[in-house]
């Protein structure tokens, strides 16, 4: 494994020599796969209500349930609990691996006669079996400071961006890293090679030792530190993958997991524009962002960072947050009580900042970006309801989609519907009596559960197409000539066009 110091880019970078931690990571290894720390034996050594219990950082349960569980018990105490063990539970539980190791890497610590975890350590599954992740200890069951270097664990946004990203395959990037657990994630899914990169020593060693104890090969994995794409100028690759510090407030550091040191939305432009310079044509990124929503369309902001030439992209807004809920969540995040004292003065500062710059809400969400050879098509839309399918091989199929777009006379395409959509129709009373139709959506019942309202003439088109039947200026014709109306081809071309980008009508191909 590569891993490049000395400043972002300089032509002769220095190669680190193995920490003691990545020597003891690989070591662990054994040890953990002879006790069954993974995912699977920890849901079973736990049941399933003591392990929900431990998702709510509720310690007491977790530590009845593994009290007989014998190394995988000292494992889940010593490393999810981050509970002092006796030393000699400890030292069983590490098998070959000494004690004295462990704690001379900085790992472990002594503490009174037992000893404790400095790290967060535990085995994740992002859908290829566990793999095991270092990161900083959070503060969530044991009291911790957040440090300003502080590596983040694999939380909610980093499985949400797991779940939504395209599949990786060939050479990926992984922007800011932190503990590793996209450029896992993406070894696991296929990708021949990763560069991950971060600004901190301290991500980057913690990603050193993901690598390690998950015997992932050092030829796979290039790890170099600096800022944004500084570390990859000139390079290109089949995939960017990035969750970057994206958190919208002023242009100050306070954690790196979070502050990019650029103004309000600064962080997430500086990717979303750039990130096509990095993609080989045909190349994907998949990538974390949020945007500050002004009086004016928040849709046309984002499309704004998108190059206009070169770039298929989707927007998918997720979720709004209004300025004060965004504030208190994450000066709760970084360990600051927004009720009082230093808290609180960071609130007023932090609202003050929004309120110059006329935020009324933080969006959030995930952009995809493929670079073409073609001018850009950018769709930037709402996804505010739940949806449980991954999102990432939507993405891929929506950007295949629109590629055939580009390519096709959609009046000489033959298409259908596609298996899960459904028509939905209301009706009401009308006021002289007897049922009246009120609104009729298309919906699909399947991934992003799209909907879209359709008049009678639509509903008759996309009753009236088949794959295996005419061609779609046919089907028009017919349905003009049955019902009197005409519609014009923009109108057409916007409804099928719509319909196709979103998977409700597929080609016979
Ligand atoms: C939100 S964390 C994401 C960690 C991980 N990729 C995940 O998905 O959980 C953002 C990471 O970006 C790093 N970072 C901060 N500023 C950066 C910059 N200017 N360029 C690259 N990475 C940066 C932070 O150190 C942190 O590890």
């Amino acid at each position: 494994m590569n891993e490049q110091a000395g400043s972002p880019g300089s032509s002769e970078p220095k190669i680190i020599p193995p920490a003691p931690l990545v020597g003891l990571a690989a070591r662990l290894r054994q040890p953990f796969l002879d006790a069954g720390f993974d995912t699977d034996g920890v849901l079973q050594a736990l049941g399933p209500d003591a392990h929900a219990a431990l998702g709510r950082a509720e310690p007491v349960p977790v530590r009845r349930a593994c009290a007989d569980a014998d190394e995988l018990g000292t494992l889940i105490r010593l490393f999810l609990l981050a509970d002092t063990c006796g030393a000699d539970a400890v030292d069983a539980a590490l098998g070959a691996v000494p004690l004295a190791q462990a704690v001379a890497a900085g790992l472990l610590e002594r503490d009174g006669d037992g000893v404790r975890t400095r790290m967060d350590l535990r085995p994740v599954d992002t859908g290829h079996g566990t793999r095991w992740v270092f990161s900083d200890l959070d503060g969530s069951i044991r009291p911790t400071v957040v440090a300003d270097d502080h590596v983040l664990g694999v939380g909610h946004a980093s499985l949400s961006l797991v779940r939504a990203s395209v599949p990786a395959s060939g050479r990926v990037l992984d922007l800011g890293t932190g503990c590793g657990v996209q450029a896992l994630h993406a070894l696991g899914a296929g990708a021949t090679h990763v560069t991950a990169t971060d600004v901190t020593d301290r991500s980057l060693l913690l990603t050193r030792a993901g690598m390690a104890i998950n015997a992932i090969a050092p030829e796979r994995v290039d790890l170099r530190r600096g800022p944004w794409f500084e570390p990859v100028a000139g390079m290109r690759f089949d995939h960017v993958v990035a969750n970057p510090p994206f958190v919208v407030g002023p242009p100050t550091v306070t954690h790196t997991y979070r502050d990019s040191g650029l103004d309000l939305d600064g962080a997430s432009q500086m990717v979303v524009s750039s990130v096509a310079e990095h993609l080989v044509d045909g190349g994907t990124a998949c990538l974390l962002a949020s945007w500050v929503i002004t009086g004016s369309d928040w849709r046309e902001r984002v499309a704004s960072w998108i190059p206009d030439h070169g770039v298929d992209a989707w927007v998918v807004q997720r979720d709004v947050a209004d300025p004060a809920l965004y504030v208190g969540t994450w000066l709760r995040d970084g360990g600051l009580d927004p009720r009082a004292g230093a808290g609180a003065a960071a609130a007023e500062e932090w609202l003050d900042h929004l309120a110059r710059a006329a935020v009324e809400g933080i969006g959030f969400g995930f952009v995809y970006l493929r670079r073409t050879g073609e001018p850009s098509d950018v769709l930037a839309e709402e996804m505010s309801h739940a949806v449980d399918d991954p999102l990432g091989p939507e993405a891929a199929a929506y950007l295949d989609r629109v590629a055939w777009l580009r390519e096709t006379d959609l009046f000489a395409a033959r298409l259908g519907s596609s298996d899960s959509v459904a028509l939905e129709e209301i009706s009401a009373i009308a006021p002289e009596g007897g049922w009246e139709q009120v609104v009729c959506r298309l919906h699909r019942t399947d991934g992003p559960r799209w909907a879209h309202e359709v008049d009678g003439w639509g509903r008759a088109l996309v009753a009236g197409l088949r794959r295996d039947g005419l061609p779609l200026a046919d089907v028009v014709a017919l349905l003009s000539a049955a019902t009197g109306v005409d519609l014009d081809d923009d109108a057409v071309l916007a409804l099928v066009s719509g319909l196709v980008r979103h998977g409700l009508l597929t080609p016979d191909s």
